[in-house]
């Protein structure tokens, strides 16, 4: 009996300690580990579907498993190691992006319904592999081994977008298509792009050239983006950037290639200080406009509507301003494929639409009662244009201000779900992006350790993110995104950190069944793909590693509380202006601030590694905090 028990133990330890060889993010709908590897110690060769777009992903499988192991990889054998199939008969559960993804020690299979479900499975499989198959150069000495495994996935949601802000900074299209590879391994399957704002018009448009003659270029500043000090008009622009349409061809190809749609946005009627400084007669108070540099523009009071400090939104009451939308949306119709155009419609101030004879003149044309109904009259407008170039318009939660016609659909973005709810009662197409759980520019650890963003947003709040909420009807809902605005990321590098690993708890959220989910194992997922992340060069952040500083005040003085992230983490401190390391006091409890203690750090381990970076606190913040 006891010998029995021994095995059953052993047992146990084997079968944990294959399932967690398996960490592929987000995690599938159902998987079965099984017996053995599948190893790979020489050359090799992937058979596939006569298809044309199979061969493509098998020619990428190939020259990816060529550059990291070495050994010759080809694509097109009759027999191979590897097997990419399409399914005969369509097999329902996998629908249009789901896969099966069979290892075995004697070959891998995958097959699907479709060509995207077969790249959505030759992820998982990379993600079976050692971390170097992310390699840039081919690595030695390795073993290059999946765990058998027997895998049936596919995706909660159709919509499972990253929106990337390329007009706050611009972002080459080189560096795009950075972005893109990255995001197509943790499934995501649409770019939303930002083209235009305040600071950057980045997409040419024939009929109106100076949109990037003009638009596209500003006074390179750095510092605290927002806070700038005005752009003199003898300053330099020319800083920025815009994509040709050669260009957007060219990615809308690479994106469609790796099964990734591509959102244009075009920002109006505000967020459109570039158009204006290009064609000021698109704005409805006269003077000399200029792309924003950054200075401050807009005041955020704390209570009440916001403002502008300059009129940076189109005129509604001006036909200009659309027939210039009819020829930038048909452009921008004909150069990106996808079903849907973003118009924008987000936060635009009213106090200039509010002195304008103009305006007033419209309103009384039109019968609008107020400027939510000029807001929506503009957007019924855009609406009717978009619809015109055979697309369907979607925007952000304004657009519901004032009535928003049939047809159109809404992404949710402020805090509260409120434009969920109100889109859902109305029959509206959703996409869920709420500020609070989503927004990837939010500051992902404690402001001590960050660029100061006006928020934060926690990896772990970003895994519990509900996209149908109750009070809204799921079948509603399309999917979700998660935001990278980039007001305050000024290079690729910082892109990459801010977005990742986050970015893979929003992955998880958007892809697999609600019920899989669990933190614990999700962060022993994520720690596993950090060497992966290392090898692909992408830079990420750590702050899951360190914990939020905190203070109470106490009768006796001041208490310090450490809130870590993720489990297991071990907390030293010093008060005394060294700097800790594994030996100083371990921090298991609120500790008491010494009285008269300048400076806190705190560095953090994990299995015996550092894994946090220094924390040095003022002991003045820690009051500052405790108040
Ligand atoms: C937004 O964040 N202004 C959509």
């Amino acid at each position: 009996m006891k010998r029995i028990f021994l095995l059953f133990v052993l047992f146990l330890f084997f079968a944990v300690n294959l399932q967690s060889q398996v960490n592929i993010i987000p995690q599938p709908v159902e998987m079965k580990t099984g017996q053995g590897f599948f190893v790979m110690n020489g050359p090799a060769s992937i058979t596939h579907a006569a298809n044309p777009e199979v061969k493509r992903i098998a020619d990428g499988l190939a020259a990816r498993l060529t550059k990291t192991t070495g050994f010759n990889v080809t694509a097109g054998a009759s027999s191979g190691q590897i097997s990419l199939n399409l399914n005969a008969a369509a097999d329902a559960r996998l629908g249009s992006e789901g896969y099966q993804l069979k290892v075995a020690p004697g070959g891998v299979q995958i097959s699907a319904n479709t060509a995207a479900g077969l790249f959505w499975g030759v992820q998982s499989f990379m993600q079976l592999l050692p971390a170097e198959v992310e390699g840039v150069d081919k690595a030695d000495g390795l073993e290059w081994k999946a765990p058998a495994v027997e895998i049936t996935d596919y995706p909660r949601f159709g919509w499972r977008g990253l929106m990337l802000d390329v007009s706050r900074h611009f972002f080459t299209k080189e560096e795009v298509k950075r972005f893109i590879d990255d995001m197509v391994k943790y499934k995501y399957n649409l770019l939303h792009f930002h083209l235009t704002d305040d600071h950057g018009w980045r997409v040419e448009i024939k009929s109106y050239p100076k949109l990037t003659e003009v638009g596209a270029w500003r006074v390179k500043k750095e510092g605290r983006f927002g806070t700038f000090t005005p752009a003199d008009p003898s300053e330099p622009r020319d800083y920025g950037g815009f994509y040709t349409q050669n260009d957007i061809r060219d990615l809308v190809q690479y994106a469609r290639e790796r099964y990734v749609n591509i959102l244009p946005e075009i920002d109006v009627p505000g967020h459109s200080l570039a158009a204006i400084a290009s064609y000021p007669e698109l704005v409805a108070t006269p003077g000399k406009y200029y792309v924003s540099s950054g200075e401050k523009f807009m005041e955020w009071p704390p209570k009440g509507h916001f403002y502008g400090l300059i009129d940076n939104a189109l005129n509604p009451a001006s036909e200009k301003v659309y027939q210039f939308l009819d020829k930038v949306f048909g452009e921008i119709a004909q150069l990106f494929p996808f079903d849907y155009i973003h118009m924008g419609g987000d936060e635009t101030a009213r106090n200039f639409w509010e002195k304008s004879a103009e305006i007033k003149a419209l309103m009384q044309r039109e019968n609008l009662k107020n400027l939510d109904e000029v807001q929506a009259y503009f957007v019924t407008r855009v609406n009717k244009i978009i619809n015109s170039k055979g697309k369907k318009m979607i925007g952000w939660d304004e657009i519901l201000d004032g009535g928003l016609t049939k047809g159109a659909a809404v992404m949710s973005w402020r805090a509260g779900n409120a434009g969920a709810f109100k889109s859902s009662k109305a029959g509206h197409e959703i996409v869920m992006t709420p500020q609070d759980f989503v927004y990837l520019d939010y500051m992902q650890g404690d402001v001590l350790m960050e660029p100061r963003v006006y928020a934060s947003l926690r990896m772990k709040k970003a895994y519990v993110f509900d996209p149908t909420p109750a009070g809204v009807d799921p079948k509603l809902v399309k999917g979700g995104q998660a935001n990278v605005w980039t007001e305050q990321i000024y290079n690729l590098r910082h892109l990459q950190y801010m977005t990742w690993p986050r970015a893979m708890a929003t992955s998880e959220v958007l892809w697999s069944p609600a019920g899989v989910r669990n933190w614990n194992g999700f962060v022993d997922r994520v720690e596993n793909h950090l060497p992966r992340l290392q090898e692909a060069g992408t830079k990420y952040g750590v702050s899951m590693y360190e914990p939020d500083v905190r203070a109470n005040k106490k009768p006796n003085g001041i208490e310090l509380v450490l809130v870590p992230e993720i489990e297991g983490l071990s907390m030293h401190y010093s008060f005394d202006n060294s700097y800790p390391d594994e030996h100083y006091p371990r921090y298991t409890a609120p500790v008491l601030v010494p009285k008269d203690a300048e400076t806190l750090r705190i560095l953090t381990y994990k299995n015996g590694g550092q894994v946090g970076r220094i924390i040095t606190v003022p002991v003045s913040v820690l009051k500052e905090r405790a108040k």
